[in-house]
């Protein structure tokens, strides 16, 4: 019987650490993500072009979510506004899953 208990109280442990170490946002289509953000933000943010040269490993996962959560207060604001909110959660889940401090950073381009 104590046996059992242990475990059940093990395995709740387990899923609240699952909890906690997943994105404080919900998930979106990283694929379409890479996608949205090639054509919308590197037509900008790309060696030579007007603005920084931004990838996933330019941030930390945590500057990805705050950059999100703000894009209002950004120069390009207009170019995140002009996407609907499922375009922008897909390019953060794309940024999140290879952001520089994710478990699989993006390599190259
Ligand atoms: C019309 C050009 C243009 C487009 C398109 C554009 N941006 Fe920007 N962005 C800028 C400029 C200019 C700045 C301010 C100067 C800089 O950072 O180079 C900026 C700033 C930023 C910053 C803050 C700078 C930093 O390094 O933290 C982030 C983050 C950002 N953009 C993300 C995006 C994302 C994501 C998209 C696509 C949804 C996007 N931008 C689309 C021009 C653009």
């Amino acid at each position: 019987m104590l046996k059992k208990l242990i475990c059940l109280f093990l395995a709740a442990g387990f899923v609240f650490v699952l909890i906690g170490t997943t994105a404080a946002f919900e998930q979106g289509n990283e694929r379409k993500g890479k996608y949205i953000f090639r054509k919308n933000c590197r037509s900008c943010h790309q060696e030579g072009k007007s603005a920084e040269p931004l990838n996933p490993v330019s941030k930390t996962q945590a500057q990805w979510e705050r950059a999100f959560q703000r894009y209002e207060r950004l120069e390009c604001a207009d170019e995140w506004e002009s996407l609907s909110e499922t375009d922008r959660t897909d390019i953060l889940t794309y940024l999140y899953n290879h952001a520089y401090d994710s478990p699989s950073p993006a390599t190259c381009e």
